[in-house]
Parts: C-alpha cells; sequence; structure tokens
C-alpha cells in the first residue's frame, strides 16, 4: 500500500535526523549520518552511523534505527530520514534491511540544512529486491 506523509511528519522526522546526526561516532570517514524511522505505531527510532577502528565492524545510521525499533518490537514501518552533509543516498545494505520491513517504506534523504533532495520507495531504491518472499515457506 502506498504510503503518505504529511508536511509536519516530514519535517519533524528530518529535525530528528538532524540531532541524531549529531550522535553520531565517525571519526575514520568524518562522515556523520543520522536517521529516524516512524513507525505504524507513530513512534520514532533514532539512529546514528557507529564506526570502529576494526573498519568494517560500524554500523550506519539507517540500520542502528531499524535495529532499534525491531528489538523494540516494531516491524512494520512508514517512512525514515536520512540526514548528511550533502544529502548521500542510503547505502546497499541498508535498502536491503530496509526491504526485509516492506518495499512500501518512504526514505527521506536529506541534507544538514534539512532540505530535502530525494524521496522514494525503498522498492523504488531496490529494485527486484530479494526478499521473504523468495525463501521457501518457513516451518
Ligand atoms: N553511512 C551510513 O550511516 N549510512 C549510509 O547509508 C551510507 C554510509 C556511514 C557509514 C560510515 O560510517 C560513513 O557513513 C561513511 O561511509
Amino acid at each position: 500500500m502506498k504510503k503518505m506523509l504529511t508536511d509536519d511528519q516530514r519535517q519533524s522526522l528530518i529535525q530528528t535526523a538532524i540531532l541524531a546526526r549529531q550522535q553520531a561516532y565517525a571519526p575514520y570517514s568524518r562522515y556523520p549520518v543520522g536517521a529516524a524511522l516512524l513507525t505504524a505505531t507513530g513512534r520514532i527510532f533514532s539512529g546514528a552511523n557507529v564506526e570502529n577502528a576494526a573498519y568494517p565492524t560500524g554500523m550506519c545510521a539507517e540500520r542502528v534505527a531499524v535495529f532499534k525499533a525491531v528489538s523494540e518490537g516494531e516491524r512494520e514501518f512508514i517512512a525514515i530520514a536520512v540526514v548528511t552533509s550533502n544529502g548521500g543516498a542510503p547505502c546497499g545494505a541498508c535498502r536491503q534491511a530496509l526491504a526485509e520491513f516492506g518495499l512500501d517504506t518512504l526514505v527521506l534523504v536529506a541534507d544538514a540544512q534539512g532540505r530535502l533532495v530525494m524521496e522514494d520507495s525503498v522498492a523504488g531504491l531496490l529494485p527486484g529486491a530479494f526478499g521473504p518472499k523468495d525463501l521457501p515457506p518457513q516451518a
């Protein structure tokens, strides 16, 4: 089902992501990222990227937000806002993590000034996604 957001919801998600970005731990890339995920129950989970001296151990802001939400019982998402300095797009791994919980989740990408630079669904950002439907029925 196509998901819709009001302008107020858009702005408050982006503002939450801007604040979350301040908590990023990104001493290696110096590319802090903030995310804010709105669930179907109306809760907002924030996330920031958390890097590590052992580089691959780090985690993106979007997946931090998704994992926080899922680990607190949420599995249905309306939208996620992602904020970077330059409005950079979510990485493939984060698109895949979002796809697990719905291809119609909206993804808003904004820059550090809160300007919306891109809005699309997960389906639009990950065409032909592999997902739960591709696996045999689980016992
Ligand atoms: N990063 C994110 O947090 N989300 C993305 O979708 C792209 C990249 C982080 C990972 C790393 O900490 C830094 O940005 C540079 O790649």
